[in-house]
């Protein structure tokens, strides 16, 4: 096949429409209940959407952490677990398809991501360092600053836009990068923190030219990059899609040149890698390495299992390759885009362009009259469960926390709900569903109020925090 027809077919590809590469084998029953009842869960709940029980909820879209549907063929791999504490085959396993498809050299298995971001932020940071990051993610800056560390946003302007159009919103402003150097010095900034796709800024990617492009501005300076390469087969997706010079090439291919810009990487296996639990920190650098590897024994578990069994470790390396497959992530980010089209077609307010894991509602202009420090964003969640039964996940000013200097509220430029799509779980018919459901509480804004925080837990207050209507 010529290059050209190549290109027709990828982009004819592209117009027709997707269905999954897989059928369905095994089902779990969801319930539906009453608006009545679903009242009573929210205020029990403290209208905080991380506080329902799961089996009161019909369209579970508050993650897509963990909540993917394994294959059979991940599932026969739970069987050759081999449960030894130290040695595992299954560890061996994992690490060969990580160097695979990823290409790092050094691997530390770890329980879930932000195990893997302990280890990183404590071997990295001294009191008083700098760690510039193309936005925040919750868990990772707080590790960055438990150890001494400052984290400074270096994202493109047009992230925090939710109606810029930019490709690849996700891009590190090169320019900020570098006021920040000559500023602070690069003997400050242990490590570039660069999340590829953008969780907060809405699933959005990072072009591969910004990622060459940083990689050599920060080896001029002698700094590493560390990737948080927990969506990167997510982001490999749009580089194919929008890049030029990449349409032609394999998911696998581009996933592994992206990786060969970045010094290492900390990763959640449970969004990309297709498992409900587990992760890993991978390092180029032999002594970070044998440091990781030694702390991991005190955090962790063993550097062979780091908190995993042997059958989820054999689960995550047969994900991985699952994970680099064409049809399946076009079917994956087509379901995303078909909730996401929906949404734009009635007038929704939604971030675009529509990012790899989510739909995220701008809550800023679906309740323009509640202000930010009565939670919009929050209250939003709980009446699209209240209205729906969907679940849904703040991601505004409860999410971005306050302020250790100050104390007072960080207030994020983006008050976002996301309406996040488990891997292989949802039919196109929930897709349907979940947006009739967002379309009856757009109609209802006006009538929507907001909420007052009454319990404050000191870390990540998002997941424990309760409030009651204003
Ligand atoms: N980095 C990113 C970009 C993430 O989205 C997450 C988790 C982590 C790190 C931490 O990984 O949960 O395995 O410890 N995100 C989940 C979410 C919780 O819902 O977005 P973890």
């Amino acid at each position: 096949m010529t290059t050209t027809e190549t290109r027709r077919r990828l982009r004819d590809a592209t117009k027709k429409s997707w269905a999954e590469p897989w059928k369905i084998k095994m089902v779990e029953h969801a319930h539906w209940t009453t608006r009545e009842y679903r009242a009573q869960c929210l205020a029990e709940a403290g209208y905080n959407t991380f506080l329902l029980r799961s089996e009161d909820v019909y369209i579970d879209l508050l993650t897509d952490s963990g909540t993917s549907a394994m294959s059979d063929h991940q599932w026969a791999g739970m069987m050759l677990g081999d449960e030894a504490y130290a040695g595992s085959r299954n560890f061996y396993t994992l690490e060969a398809a990580i160097q695979k498809y990823y290409g790092y050299k050094y691997i530390v298995p770890t329980h879930q991501g932000r195990g893997a971001e302990n280890i990183l932020s404590q071997i990295y940071i001294e009191k008083g360092d700098f760690v510039p990051g193309n936005m925040y993610f919750t868990t990772t800056r707080l590790h960055q600053e438990l150890s001494g560390g400052t984290f400074v946003d270096v994202i493109i302007d047009e992230a925090h836009d939710p109606q810029s159009l930019h490709p690849f919103k996700g891009n590190v402003d090169l320019d900020k990068l570098e006021a920040l150097i000559a500023k602070v010095g690069a003997e400050h900034i242990p490590y570039v923190c660069l999340a590829a796709t953008v969780n907060l800024a809405g699933g959005q990617p990072v072009s591969m030219q910004n990622a060459r492009e940083l990689k050599a501005l920060c080896a001029r300076h002698g700094i590493p990059v560390m990737m948080d390469a927990t969506r990167a087969v997510e982001n490999a997706y749009f580089i194919q899609q929008r890049e030029p010079g990449y349409g032609d090439k394999k998911i696998a291919e581009i996933l592994y040149e992206f990786c060969s810009y970045t010094d290492g990487c900390t990763m959640s296996g449970k969004k990309d890698p297709l498992v409900n639990i587990g992760g890993w920190l991978a390092l180029n650098d032999y002594e970070k390495f044998e440091e990781a590897r030694n702390m991991v024994v005190v955090y962790e578990g063993l550097h062979t299992y780091g908190g995993m069994a042997g059958r989820d470790m054999e689960a995550m390396a047969r994900g991985i390759e699952e994970s680099v497959d064409d049809d399946y992530m076009r079917s994956r980010i087509g379901q995303v885009v078909y909730l996401g089209q929906k949404l734009l077609d009635w007038g929704v307010p939604i971030v675009q362009p529509i990012g790899g894991h989510a739909i995220f509602l701008d809550a800023r202009r679906f309740y323009p009259h509640i202000p930010q420090d009565q939670f919009p964003a929050q209250a939003l969640a709980a009446d699209l469960f209240l209205e729906g039964g969907v679940r849904a996940m703040e991601r505004g000013i409860v999410s971005a926390g306050r302020d250790p200097a100050t104390g007072d509220h960080r207030y994020p430029k983006l008050e976002l709900v996301r309406l996040t799509i488990p891997r292989r779980v949802y039919t196109q018919a929930h897709m349907d569903v979940t947006a009739e459901a967002v379309e009856e509480t757009f109609w209802m804004r006006d009538r929507a109020t907001g909420l007052r925080m009454i319990y404050e837990p000191k870390y990540l207050r998002f997941f424990q925090a309760r409030f009651e209507r204003m």
